[in-house]
């Protein structure tokens, strides 16, 4: 069993030096900060910026043209990840919530995006069949119910081409992905999936990022 205290387990990263890194190496400008500003009555659930910013560098280092995005929310990671996939890229970014998807087209149109990525609105399990026809896709990044991850996940695994990548938001699952609950239970089985069919890794961002490269 791998030993979590091996390496002394101490945790460095103050709020003032992750503060001070995101500013550093992921700064916002206007399209991001705009979409990273959410209205009222809309969740703060987005990615941070060093997150988002990771997502790009991932998107980059695999090459990625093509990309699915399950949980949109109002564009901010979605920004993150069209830009990475360049001119002739395009993601596929699902979002259940009709408001969320109104703002996000706003916030994609103003980041010139709008010609790279198709919104579509909808639960996930419903639209990423529709999807199927694009495939095999380069990326598959879920961030949305955590209760559908484990379908999500096997989604994601089935489209993508061997050397794709998957990643899943949340992964420790608000610090309850021990519990005996359906979504405990449902990330625990995305991170199992993962695992099997991917060289994988969870990042520990705050609460967890897992990455899995195709096999
Ligand atoms: C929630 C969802 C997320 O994807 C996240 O990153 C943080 C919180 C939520 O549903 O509360
Ligand atoms: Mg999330």
């Amino acid at each position: 069993m791998a030993d979590s205290d091996s390496r002394a387990g101490s945790r460095y990263a103050t709020k003032p030096i992750l503060d001070w890194c995101a500013q550093t190496h992921a700064p916002h400008d206007a399209a991001l900060a705009r979409a990273f500003a959410v209205p009222e009555g809309v969740p703060a659930i987005q990615v941070g910026p060093s997150e988002g910013q990771l997502l790009a560098l991932l998107c980059k280092l695999a090459g990625a043209k093509k990309a699915v995005e399950v949980g949109t929310l109002i564009g901010y990671s979605s920004i993150h990840i069209a830009r990475a996939l360049g001119a002739g890229g395009h993601l596929w970014s699902i979002e259940f919530e009709p408001r969320h998807a109104a703002i996000a087209r706003d916030n994609l149109a103003a980041a010139g995006l709008s010609d790279r990525v198709t919104g579509v609105e909808g639960a996930g399990v419903d639209v990423l069949p529709t999807l199927e026809p694009h495939g095999p896709v380069d990326v598959v990044f879920i961030d949305a119910d955590k209760v559908n991850y484990e379908r999500y996940g096997a989604w994601a695994i089935a489209n993508l081409r061997q050397g794709g990548i998957v990643l899943g938001d949340n992964s420790f699952l608000f610090g309850e992905l021990h519990e005996d609950t359906d979504r405990g239970r449902a990330m625990r089985g995305f991170h199992e999936l993962v695992a099997k069919s991917c060289d994988s890794v969870n990042i520990p961002t705050p609460d967890g990022l897992v990455l899995g490269i195709k096999r």
